[in-house]
C-alpha cells in the first residue's frame, strides 16, 4: 500500500467533486472500495494510507454512508492516520436539533456526538443550524467549521449575469441571511415569505410582499430543496403575482427525478444548486470554498 503524507479519500459517488478538491489542495485523490453485500453490510476497504487523511463524502440520504464512514475512519485509523478530517459538504440530521415530541431523538446532537468521536475536526457547508448558535457547539473535540456558500452564489449570480429587474425571494424566515447577503453583493432587492409546515410535504406559505414581483422575473434563494414542496409554493404565488419567470439558486439539492418533475410543472424554470450534494442541478463548484478553508484546518 502507498503511503502519503497527505491524501484525500472519497467513495465513488462523489468522485468528481472530490477529485476537484483535491486537485485545488494538490492533494492525491484515493478511491475508497466499496462492497455492499447481499444482507445489506457494506466492506470497505482504504487502498493506501496517509499520516493526514481527508475523508470527503456529502451526507444526503446518510444511514448506509454513516456506518460506511465510521468503517473507512477505522481503516485509516489502523493505517496509521494521525490526523482524520470529515469534509462533508452536506451534514446530515441538522434539522432535528431538539425533541419535538417526549421521547424523540436530538438526532443533531447524536449524529453530531458520533461523528465527533471518529473525527479530528468536521468541515461542512451550510449546515441547517436553526436553534443552535454554532456547528462547534455539538461538538465536543472534533475542530468544527461551517462555511457559508453566498460569496460562491453571489460569484454565480455574476458569472452567469442576472436580469437586473430580478426580486430575490427567500421562502421563510430562516433564508433571509442568504437572501439579504446576495441582496446586498447583487444590489437586487429581496422579499421573504412567512412558512408553516404541518408535515414533510404539506407546507402554507404567505408572501405579503409578493406584489413586488408584478412583471419582473423572481429568483428562490435557499439552503436545501428536499422534497421541493417549498419552492414549488412560493412559485405558485409568485406567477400568481404575476411574476414573469421563476428560477432558483440553492446550496444543497436532494430532491429526486418526481419531485424535479414537480418543480418544472410549477413554472421553475431552472434550479442551480452547489455540487455539495450530486445532483442534476449542481453548477456551482464548492472546491474553491473547501480548498481555502481546509488549507488552515490541515496545517
Ligand atoms: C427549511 O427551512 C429549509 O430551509 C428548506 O426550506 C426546506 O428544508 C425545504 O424543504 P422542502 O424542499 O421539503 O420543502
Amino acid at each position: 500500500m502507498i503511503g502519503y503524507p497527505a491524501a484525500l479519500f472519497a467513495f465513488a459517488e462523489t468522485l468528481d467533486p472530490a477529485r476537484r478538491l483535491a486537485a485545488a489542495l494538490d492533494l492525491p485523490c484515493i478511491e475508497i472500495e466499496l462492497h455492499r453485500f447481499p444482507d445489506g453490510e457494506s466492506r470497505v476497504r482504504v487502498p493506501a494510507s496517509a499520516q493526514a487523511a481527508l475523508l470527503y463524502r456529502s451526507l444526503d440520504r446518510p444511514n448506509d454512508k454513516l456506518v460506511e464512514l465510521m468503517l473507512a475512519a477505522s481503516a485509516l485509523r489502523d493505517s496509521g492516520t494521525a490526523r482524520l478530517t470529515l469534509v462533508a459538504p452536506y451534514l446530515c440530521y441538522m434539522r432535528q436539533d431538539m425533541a419535538f415530541r417526549p421521547g424523540e431523538a436530538v438526532s443533531q446532537r447524536a449524529v453530531c456526538g458520533f461523528l465527533d468521536r471518529l473525527f479530528d475536526a468536521v468541515v461542512t457547508v451550510e449546515p441547517h443550524l436553526h436553534r443552535i448558535e454554532s456547528l462547534s457547539s455539538v461538538f465536543d473535540t472534533a475542530q468544527a467549521t461551517a462555511l457559508s456558500a453566498t460569496a460562491l452564489l453571489a460569484q454565480t449570480l455574476r458569472m452567469d449575469g442576472v436580469d437586473p429587474a430580478t426580486v430575490l425571494v427567500g421562502p421563510d424566515g430562516e433564508s433571509r441571511q442568504w437572501a439579504e447577503a446576495l441582496a446586498a453583493a447583487t444590489g437586487l432587492p429581496f422579499i421573504l415569505g412567512d412558512k408553516h409546515r404541518a408535515g414533510d410535504r404539506d407546507i402554507r406559505i404567505a408572501l405579503p410582499e409578493a406584489g413586488r414581483v408584478q412583471g419582473r422575473p423572481a429568483l428562490l434563494i435557499d439552503d436545501m430543496v428536499s422534497t421541493g414542496r417549498t419552492l414549488a409554493e412560493c412559485a405558485a404565488l409568485l406567477y400568481a403575482a404575476k411574476a414573469t419567470r421563476v428560477e432558483a439558486l440553492v446550496v444543497h439539492a436532494l430532491y429526486g427525478p418526481a419531485d424535479a418533475a414537480a418543480l418544472a410543472a410549477a413554472g421553475i424554470a431552472r434550479i442551480r444548486s452547489t455540487d455539495g450534494v450530486p445532483h442534476p442541478s449542481n453548477a456551482v463548484p464548492l472546491a474553491p470554498l473547501l480548498a481555502e478553508a481546509l488549507r488552515g484546518v490541515s496545517a
